[in-house]
């Protein structure tokens, strides 16, 4: 980044260039260092402008406050002004500052997400247009696929360099780690295989410093809560506990209402024993909850999708088995928190009439598995039957 940047000390306009890299591997904590060095070594070449698209989602308010901290005063107003007046103040602004400008664009991709492609090409194009084109821009993106869907004026113009940031392995997470617990613990106060317990537990979860960092945040609070004197692994590994719990939580929580009922038509059906479900049970209990919660059911093939979100977002599991010329069959498991999914279900507003249905869910199962036996001799009958001929 830095010798990409660096032609502005020779006095030329540096690439556009894109970062990428999965969650936590520094792309935003290390650009704006970057960009902070280079101001303190050039400060009279050299003007940078941070937005995360996040909050920025449009290319009005990206050039807008673009313009705004190039120009250091607010007599732009927030709206109101075309797009083509921002242009020319921004030019202007630029022009007369005599610097370079880069633009850092974090998490660009929920710029394209919300806008389309063009919108990065509106900005883009201010910039190339620049007097004296001395605008380059940064684009920064954990979705590596981000780039597939942008159309090709748009590709080339933002990727001519592009930079992929690695994961961190455990060692490079121990030295991040590490300078942050100085001088706020006493020494020794973390003892060392925590810290190398938080830096490995980083290093599975793709290199992630932040979530290395969360976990020595909170295995540190654990430890101050029981009055230790020292950080333990027991605290890395309750901490590592607590952070995949809310992780859950937040997950049930911001789930459809639809697909809550769904996970709860597998729950119920998981509470009578059965670990390998079929579609066609778990749309049955749905549909029965649905009929107690007083919510018109979907259709079992929008069950059949939301099936597949669950699986995306690591709730259950899916197997398909095939049964030869019967076709195949999806079987589905839930993951092992299937007691925590519960507990969050049962906590969620919108579930209040969970408990009552799932009583009534388990009444007429309950019914079935009375009656079960009786099935299990027709079955073993058929199974028995000469040749085994019957279905
Ligand atoms: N090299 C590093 N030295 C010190 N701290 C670091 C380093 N890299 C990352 N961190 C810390 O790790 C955390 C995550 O880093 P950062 O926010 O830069 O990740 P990111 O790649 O932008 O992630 P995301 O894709 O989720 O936005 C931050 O708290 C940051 O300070
Ligand atoms: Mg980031």
């Amino acid at each position: 980044m830095v010798e990409a940047l660096s032609s502005i000390m020779r006095n030329s306009r540096p690439s556009n260039l894109l970062l990428y890299g999965k969650t936590g591997t520094g792309k935003s904590s290390i650009t704006q260092y970057v960009m902070s060095k280079l101001a303190e070594k050039a400060p009279d070449s050299i003007l940078s402008c941070y937005l995360n698209c996040q909050t920025f989602d449009s290319p009005y308010s990206i050039l807008i406050n673009v313009a705004k901290s190039v120009s250091g005063n607010d007599n732009i107003p927030p709206s109101g002004w075309p797009l083509d007046r921002v242009y020319t103040e921004l030019s202007s602004k630029i022009e007369k500052s005599k610097k370079y400008l880069v633009i850092i664009l974090d998490e660009i991709d929920k710029l394209v997400e919300k806008n389309g492609g063009d919108s990065l090409y509106v900005i883009l194009k201010a910039a190339d247009e620049s007097k004296g084109a001395k605008t380059s821009i940064i684009g920064i993106t954990n979705d590596t696929s981000f780039t597939e869907k942008l159309d090709s004026r748009v590709k080339s113009r933002l990727n001519q360099e592009s930079i992929v940031f690695p994961p961190y392995n455990a060692s490079e997470l121990k030295d991040i780690l590490e300078p942050r617990v100085k001088g706020i613990l006493a020494e020794n106060a973390i003892e060392e295989p925590a810290l190398n317990l938080c830096a490995a537990i980083g290093a599975q979860e793709h290199g992630d410093a932040r979530k290395a960092i969360d976990l020595m945040r909170i295995a540190i609070e654990l430890a101050i809560r029981d009055d230790k004197e020292i950080v333990t692994t027991e605290h890395v590994y309750r901490s590592r506990d607590r952070l995949e719990t809310d992780v859950l939580k937040e997950t049930i929580r911001t789930l459809p209402t639809h697909t809550k009922i769904v996970i709860m038509g597998c729950i119920a059906a998981s509470e009578m024993n059965k670990t390998n479900m079929i579609t066609g049970e778990i749309y049955a209990n749905y549909k029965d909850i649905c009929h107690d919660m007083k919510i018109p059911p979907v259709s079992s093939r929008r069950v059949s999708d939301l099936l597949s979100d669950l699986e995306d977002a690591g709730l259950i599991t899916t197997t398909i088995r095939s049964l030869g010329r019967y076709g195949r069959t999806r079987y589905i498991q839930l993951n092992e928190k299937e007691k925590e999914m519960k507990k969050y279900l049962m906590e969620d507003e919108e579930m209040g009439n969970f408990e009552a249905s799932t009583k009534s869910i388990q009444t007429r199962f309950g019914n079935y598995e009375a009656n079960n036996t009786n099935l299990d001799k027709i079955l073993t009958a058929a199974d028995e039957g000469s040749e085994a001929e019957i279905s």
